[in-house]
C-alpha cells in the first residue's frame, strides 16, 4: 500500500532493458540534456509525449497541465518555457491538445467541478471568441472536437505573444510555436497548420488556423 511495489520492479525491468539496449545511455544522459523539442500538452494519462511520438528520455522537454493552457500569468508553464528556450536553447515548442479532453468538456458544457472551474475559464474564454464556429456545428460531438482545436490554436497564439518568444524572434534565434492535436481513438497526431516562426506570421497563421474546416 505505501510502497507502490508493482511500480519500481517495473522500473528495474525498463532500466535493466534500456541498459541492455545502450550500455552507456544513462551514464551519458546524467552528464547533459540537450533536448531539441518542449512540448506543452494535456496531464491526460492517456496522451503520454514521449511515447505517442517515440522519443527516448533526453529528447524533449515537458510541461503538461489541465487542457494544454498557455496562461500569461501561470509562472509554472512560463518557467518552463523561458528555461527550454533560453536554456535548452529548443527549436520547437509543440503545443499538443486532443480530441475527447475532459476539461474541453466541462467547459463547453459549463459544469461545476469545484477549483479547476477557474483554470478552465480559460477555456470558456476559447469558447466565448468563437461561440459564431462553435454554435453553427450540428451535435454536441462536433463542438468539443472543434473546441479541443480552436484551444490549442489560441494556446500557440498566447504562447507567441510571450516575451520569451517574442523576444528570442527579436534576437533572431530560430524558434517555431506548432499547434497538433491527438486522437485518442486511433492514437495518430494531427497537425493544425498552426506553426508560428516569426511575429509577423501570427495573425495570418491564426485566421488560416481558425478558419479551416473542422478535419
Ligand atoms: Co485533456
Amino acid at each position: 500500500m505505501r510502497v507502490l511495489s508493482q511500480l519500481f520492479a517495473n522500473n528495474r525491468a525498463w532500466a535493466a532493458e534500456m541498459t541492455r539496449q545502450d550500455p552507456e545511455f544513462f551514464e551519458r544522459l546524467s552528464r547533459q540534456q540537450a533536448p531539441q523539442y518542449l512540448w506543452i500538452g494535456c496531464a491526460d494519462s492517456r496522451v503520454p509525449a514521449n511515447q505517442i511520438t517515440g522519443l527516448l528520455p533526453g529528447e524533449m522537454f515537458v510541461h503538461r497541465n489541465v487542457s494544454n493552457l498557455v496562461v500569461h500569468t501561470d509562472l509554472n508553464c512560463l518557467s518552463t518555457l523561458q528555461f527550454a528556450v533560453d536554456v535548452l536553447k529548443v527549436g520547437h515548442v509543440i503545443i499538443c491538445g486532443h480530441y475527447g479532453c475532459g476539461g474541453v468538456r466541462a467547459a463547453l458544457r459549463d459544469d461545476h467541478l469545484g477549483l479547476i472551474d477557474n483554470w478552465l475559464r480559460h477555456v470558456q474564454e476559447v469558447r466565448r471568441r468563437h461561440q459564431a464556429q462553435i454554435d453553427a456545428l450540428p451535435t454536441e460531438a462536433d463542438r468539443h472536437k472543434r473546441l479541443c482545436e480552436l484551444n490549442v490554436i489560441e494556446q500557440v497564439a498566447n504562447a507567441s505573444q510571450t516575451t520569451i518568444v517574442r523576444d528570442a524572434w527579436s534576437r533572431g534565434q530560430p524558434l517555431a510555436i506548432h499547434g497538433w492535436i491527438y486522437g485518442l481513438q486511433d492514437g495518430l497526431l494531427r497537425d493544425l497548420s498552426m506553426c508560428v516562426t516569426s511575429d509577423t506570421e501570427l495573425a495570418d497563421c491564426m485566421d488560416q488556423a481558425v478558419n479551416a474546416r473542422s478535419r
